[in-house]
């Protein structure tokens, strides 16, 4: 994750005083196949590097065509969506909210709250298959950034975008 925050400086320094857990899945793994759907719950905590919020590392599905339903029940983030061709799209997360997201976007949850952990459950295909090599390598074009108390969407510097034909 470190190579994921803008200041990666901040990120070594947190991780030579104690490398905190910044966020926790729990599923039911199912067979890896069509028909078959995989849910759980992921656990964004509370905290930030430098000014970016905690967040997940994020990623396509293998099979891009796939969509994923998350379902929010605690706390506030953000949910970050990015398409192969640099379109990208950010929606609120708060308890109650469901989310859509719809095939071919990668995503990335960010708890934008100040103490509560960001809950969410989800639901994907049990043949979806996780591509986290393209987010490692190229980022999300937005991050998400405390702002004075409030989180901002920013562009993200870091940001490689994509090659035209992949
Ligand atoms: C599964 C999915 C979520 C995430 C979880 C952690 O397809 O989107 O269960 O896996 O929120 O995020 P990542 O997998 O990006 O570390
Ligand atoms: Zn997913």
């Amino acid at each position: 994750m470190r190579d994921q925050f803008l200041d990666s400086q901040v990120a070594t320094n947190l991780i030579a005083l104690g490398d905190p857990v910044l966020y926790e899945v729990h599923e039911m793994s199912r067979p890896e196949v069509a028909g078959e759907l995989v849910q759980g719950i992921s656990i964004v905590h509370p905290g930030r590097v430098g000014a970016e919020y905690f967040m997940t590392k994020g990623h396509f599905h293998t099979v891009l065509a796939t969509g994923e339903l998350y379902m929010c029940i605690q706390g506030q983030g953000m949910m970050v969506m990015e398409t192969p061709d640099g379109d990208w799209a950010v929606e609120a997360l708060r308890p109650g909210r469901v989310l859509y997201v719809p095939p071919g976007w990668a995503h990335r949850s960010v708890n934008t709250g100040a103490s509560l952990d960001l809950v969410t459950v989800f639901a994907y295909p049990g043949n979806a298959g996780h591509d986290y090599g393209t987010i490692d390598r190229q980022g999300f074009r937005k991050i998400v950034v405390d702002r004075g108390g409030a989180p901002e969407v920013v562009d993200n510097p870091r940001w490689s975008a994509p090659k035209p034909g992949g």
